[in-house]
């Protein structure tokens, strides 16, 4: 549905000592129809001037992009306002017009495409109906909260029916209840209009909620792409590593590691080993087969599971004591059972 090929977006030095910014560097990628694309990354990555490449809001200073096969990077004038209307896009603070009515917002995009009265109205109600907002047609934004401001964002970006749908921090303004409640709906336009939904966002819980797959941006390159749960669960790139750890709990069990230069007494020559095990096998009970089998003593440091669009994935820091010919052979034994075993101290 959208292929972004090598897109660069590269801005002019600002002032006389400015240097260029490369916002976006050499970046590709493959949005599929009928996906939810989650790009994620640290402030200032490039999210959102990729995206805005996505629509030409932003020119791409070089590269191409693609939309259901088109090459829409020279398209200008009637030909780029078209292929506008083909893409919806809501933003964090929603941009709705505060002297507009919510109908009246909704209506706007249908008014600019030029459809007749009668059948703007039909649209418009059918439109606030899907986004669960049919008694609030004659409210002000005002008198709205965030999260009915952005169904109203979200009523009017589908108002041409667009094939895509582009987020840009679509929940960073809401609470976690009303973020839920947005990915929710976003979940079920997805799958009731088979619409393509590209979601930019530094928040990880909304990619590992409805994402499919998903992109790593950092300082204006993607650094890796795949499905969510092979990027949480076995990240390759080690900047992607690195964020993934930060943005989560473990990051806040590395901080307390490093300060305090060590969780545990390891003056004794004992290591610490960081276990990631998906699916159904449970750490806890290998920390006990370990010492049935072979005497070795597992400390468990950390211990979570996150669960990635319902499936589970676990993680936990165990200081392993025993005779080290049997820690060994306990690491062995883990391995074995599918679970990846790293040393980290
Ligand atoms: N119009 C512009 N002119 C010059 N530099 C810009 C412009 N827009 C963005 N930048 C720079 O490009 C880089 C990428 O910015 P961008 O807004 O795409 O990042 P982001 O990943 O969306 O960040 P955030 O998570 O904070 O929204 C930043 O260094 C930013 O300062
Ligand atoms: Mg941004």
């Amino acid at each position: 549905m959208i292929a972004l090929e090598h897109v660069s977006k590269i801005y002019p030095p600002q002032g006389r000592h400015g240097a260029e910014v490369r916002a976006v560097d050499d970046a590709s990628l493959e949005v599929r129809d009928g996906e939810i694309f989650g790009i994620i990354g640290f402030s200032g990555a490039g999210k959102s001037t990729l995206v805005r490449c996505i629509n030409l809001l932003e020119r791409p200073t070089s590269g191409r992009v693609l939309i259901d096969g088109r090459d829409v990077t020279a398209l200008e004038g009637a030909e780029l306002r078209a292929m506008r209307r083909g893409i919806g896009m809501i933003f964090q603070h929603f941009n709705l017009m505060p002297s507009r009515t919510v109908e009246g917002n909704v209506e706007l995009p249908l008014a600019h495409a030029k459809v007749p009265r009668d059948e703007r109205r039909a649209k418009v109600k059918k439109l606030l109906e899907m986004v669960g907002l049919a008694d609030r047609a004659r409210a002000y934004p005002s008198q709205l909260s965030g999260g009915q401001k952005q169904r109203v964002a979200i009523a009017r970006a589908l108002a041409c029916d667009p094939k895509v749908l582009l987020c840009d921090e679509a929940t960073s303004a809401l609470d976690p209840q009303t973020t839920m409640q947005i990915l929710k709906l976003l979940k079920q336009l997805n799958a009731s209009l088979g619409i393509s939904v590209v979601v930019i966002t530094h928040q990880m819980s909304v990619v590992k909620e409805i994402c499919d797959r998903a992109a790593i941006m950092e300082h204006g390159r993607i650094t890796e792409c795949g499905t969510v749960y092979d990027l949480f669960s076995n990240p390759k790139d080690p900047s992607t590593r690195a964020f993934l750890d930060m943005a989560s709990n473990v990051g806040a069990f590395y901080e307390t590691f490093d300060e305090q230069g060590s969780l545990a007494d390891l003056r004794d020559g004992t290591h610490i080993w960081f276990l990631t095990y998906t699916g159904k096998s449970a750490g806890e009970a290998l920390m006990s087969r370990i010492y049935q089998l072979y005497c070795v003593e597992a400390n468990i440091l950390y211990g979570d599971i996150d669960y990635i669009k319902g499936r589970p994935l676990g993680k936990l820091a165990v200081n392993l004591r025993g005779d080290p010919r049997n820690i060994s052979l306990a690491v062995k034994y883990i391995r074995d059972q599918g679970v990846k075993a790293e040393m980290i101290k």
